[in-house]
């Protein structure tokens, strides 16, 4: 069976759910065909909220000058994390450390090394807008001059859905009655990135109605 025809499993957000597994198996591939097109040829590059970590270890070999931190909220993950850099043989892959979002206590000290690029992977279906003001406060924070943050995932776009099935899919999950859950708008993201001196550079599109958005950094 190709991946495109695998069933899906019932919404589920928890990182090492079969869905989350499910979604990133299909969205992998096109996600590193943009990241070949912007990611620095070396450097560092911090993902936020990495869950299973099923996409740094499938980017980590194509680009084996570039070092990668893997971070998430939820401890339960790291394991899973080690795990694939082990069969993945990732040299280029750190140790994954705990960073809240909504907690500045947890993310990088202001005199730790910067980063070329951050990037960050479904989150914002299953989170409160208010996320964005971490991401660009941290990418602020911890962002070399001209580095920048790719946030992948389904939105709207100026308060309207870009297709049928993102309309559907936000239905579905609005339906579970989790007050955070829903489609955010890509200009909530970009009002919060300029809070912060980034800007909306590029939006790009993804298969199923996806996007990549790039917010650069000064
Ligand atoms: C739907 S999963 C996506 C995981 C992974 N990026 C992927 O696409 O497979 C959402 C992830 O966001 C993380 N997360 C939720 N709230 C967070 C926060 N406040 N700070 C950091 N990570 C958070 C969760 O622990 C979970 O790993």
């Amino acid at each position: 069976m190709s991946i495109i025809d695998e069933p899906r499993p019932d919404i589920d957000p928890y990182p090492l759910s079969d869905y989350v597994a499910w979604a990133g198996r299909r969205n992998r591939e096109p996600i590193l065909e943009t990241f070949r097109e912007i990611f620095p040829k070396s450097g560092t590059v911090l993902e936020l909220a990495s869950g299973s970590g099923l996409h740094i270890n499938h980017f980590a070999p194509h680009f084996p000058a570039l070092q990668f931190q893997p971070t998430d909220l939820n401890p339960d993950v790291f394991e899973s994390i080690k795990a694939k850099r082990a069969e993945q043989g990732n040299a280029n892959v750190a140790d994954p450390f705990r960073l809240d979002l909504t907690d500045r206590s947890t993310w990088p000290a202001a005199e730790a090394p910067l980063y070329d690029a951050i990037f960050v992977i479904n989150i914002f279906q299953v989170a409160p807008i208010s996320i964005a003001d971490g991401i660009f406060a941290l990418a602020e924070r911890t962002l070399k001059p001209g580095g920048f943050v790719a946030v992948y995932g389904p939105f709207k776009v100026d308060g309207d859905y870009t297709t049928e099935s993102n309309a559907a899919f936000d239905q579905e999950i609005l339906a579970a009655k989790v007050p955070e859950w829903g489609l955010k708008d890509v200009r909530d993201l970009d009002a919060a990135a300029r809070d912060h001196g980034l800007l909306l550079a590029r939006r790009i599109d993804r298969p199923a109605n996806n996007f990549i958005l790039v917010f650069q950094h000064r």
